[in-house]
């Protein structure tokens, strides 16, 4: 089959989440398994794309609202990927140094659909499905059925693929004069709570709906900022498919970041050597457990609830603790954590500021890996700790309650608590100290995790599945 990802994200060429990591995966072992997997995404000026080889695929010209700009798709010569990756290049409006954040996000992702959909439109066939990925690319399952112009694209099956519903790309009615002329009277297929909703016109006008994780599609129907009406009516038309990893990617036993690599037979000493150089590196003391928070700091990862629960870990074990935190987000959560550090001098630390290679190194060195996520779609954090034999740590939600269970369960691993308070991070903190004093069992257990399989061959076939069944 040929499958094209439209996305706004795709590792190594930018990624701010797990949504860059899926894209850089999935369409790989889609390809090893003898399909014909792309992937077209923004251009932005990134490391990735100044240090690559790129040919151009296709230059053209298209509308957009009053405004007719020129486009540009170039590929990477390659495939150095494991699969082909186009990017799509509008001058002014996508080769920016960040990937969202600009006043003009609407705009810019409104140009980057119609610049996807017009080049699918000079092609000589058709692709058997087109796969979109979260809001950036939720107006193009709309685009193909509803406007004039691009209507011989119409019976393209698509598939929209929620990877975070808090995101939506809500714009005024004023912004539908953007999209390429289409049927008035099918306002509502755009619609959701009044405005333009990008994301809720994914899941009115895809073929095929999936979530990252089967817990978060049940969760979505109580809590999923404003669409929980629509998950419920549309509910037969979603189906959840559990994220993987790229093993590639992410294994202990290869990683290019971290200074001594391992395996299961010898994960005592090799995380023991990489926790001691963290710990040197950021000036705490290895003797005691090392509990690491890599992520966005924002709500819906609970980091706001991270400096108050630090402090009591601290306070309460009387030091006998080390965190660190690596992530940024909200600027008040970023200012709370880094004024906490002198208090803590040889327990404490934190980065602020996104850094691909420490995640690695902190994967690797860590002894647990925090998660008190509010809501959290899939989260690959915990299933990267899990392959680095790292203890996650998690609330019991999302994709989080799908992949970790909890070790005072028969056959459990992991430590898993309800509510993202203070109080049942400490109370976890304690269930960790305690674990870490066993460590026979702590062995086991990273031992066991090691071994658990969160590799995409798995999904990858169900994603096949689900194109092969839609119906023209
Ligand atoms: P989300 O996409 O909601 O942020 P995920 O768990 O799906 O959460 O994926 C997060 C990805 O981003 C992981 O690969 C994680 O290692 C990475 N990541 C998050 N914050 C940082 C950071 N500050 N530095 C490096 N990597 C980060
Ligand atoms: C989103 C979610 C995260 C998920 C990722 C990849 O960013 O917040 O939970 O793992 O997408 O699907």
């Amino acid at each position: 089959m040929e499958i094209i990802h439209v996305s706004a994200e795709c590792y190594p060429m930018a990624k701010a989440g797990g949504l860059g990591d899926v894209v850089g995966a999935l369409p790989k072992y889609q390809c090893k398994l003898g399909h014909f997997s792309k992937v077209v995404m923004p251009m932005y000026r990134t490391r990735f794309l100044y240090q690559n080889e790129w040919v151009t695929d296709f230059k053209g010209r298209a509308q957009m609202g009053n405004w007719w700009f020129d486009y540009t798709v170039i590929r990477e010569k390659h495939d150095k990927l494991g699969f082909p990756l186009y990017v799509v290049d509008i001058n002014g409006l996508l080769d920016r140094d960040r990937i969202y954040g600009y006043a003009d996000d609407t705009e810019r992702f409104t140009a980057f659909q119609i610049a996807v959909v017009d080049w699918i439109n000079h092609w000589q066939h058709k692709p058997d499905v087109i796969h979109c990925h979260d809001y950036h690319a939720g107006l193009i399952p709309f685009i193909l059925k509803n406007s004039y112009y691009y209507n011989r694209l119409a019976d393209i099956p698509t598939v929209m693929t929620i990877h975070n519903a808090q995101y939506q790309g809500w714009m005024g009615w004023d912004k539908g004069n953007l999209l390429p002329v289409w049927d008035i009277t099918k306002g509502g297929l755009l619609e959701w709570g009044g405005v333009i909703n990008p994301l809720a016109a994914g899941i009115k006008n895809a073929w095929k709906v999936t979530t990252v994780s089967w817990s978060y599609l049940e969760e979505l129907r109580y809590n999923s900022n404003g669409l929980e009406a629509l998950f419920e009516y549309e509910k037969g038309k979603c189906v959840g498919v559990l994220n993987g990893i790229d093993n590639e990617v992410w294994d202990p036993m290869n990683d290019p970041f971290i200074e001594v690599q391992y395996d299961i037979d010898d994960v005592e000493e090799g995380k023991r050597d990489n926790k001691t150089r963290i710990c040197r590196e950021f000036g705490l003391d290895p003797q005691y457990p090392l509990i690491a928070f890599i992520g966005r700091l924002v709500g819906e990862k609970a980091a706001d609830i991270l400096p108050d629960a630090i402090v009591s870990s601290l306070y309460g074990l009387e030091g006998k603790v080390n965190f660190l935190v690596l992530g940024s987000g909200e600027p008040h959560i970023e200012w709370q954590l880094s004024q906490m550090k002198p208090h803590f001098p040889g327990n404490y630390n934190v980065e602020i500021g996104y850094n691909e290679a420490l995640s690695h190194q902190l994967y690797a060195g860590a002894d647990f890996l925090l998660m008190p996520s509010r809501v959290e779609p899939c989260g690959l954090n915990q299933m990267y700790s899990m392959r680095y034999g790292t203890v996650p740590m998690v609330r019991s939600t999302g994709g989080l309650k799908d992949t970790v269970t909890d070790m005072g369960d028969e056959g459990g691993w992991g430590i898993r608590f309800n509510n993202a308070t203070v109080g049942d991070v400490v109370y976890s903190v304690n269930r960790a100290l305690e674990l870490f004093g066993n460590t026979e069992r702590l062995n086991n257990m990273r031992r066991h995790m090691m071994q658990i399989d969160h590799s995409w061959e798995h999904s990858v076939q169900q994603y096949i599945d689900i194109y092969q069944r839609l119906k023209y």
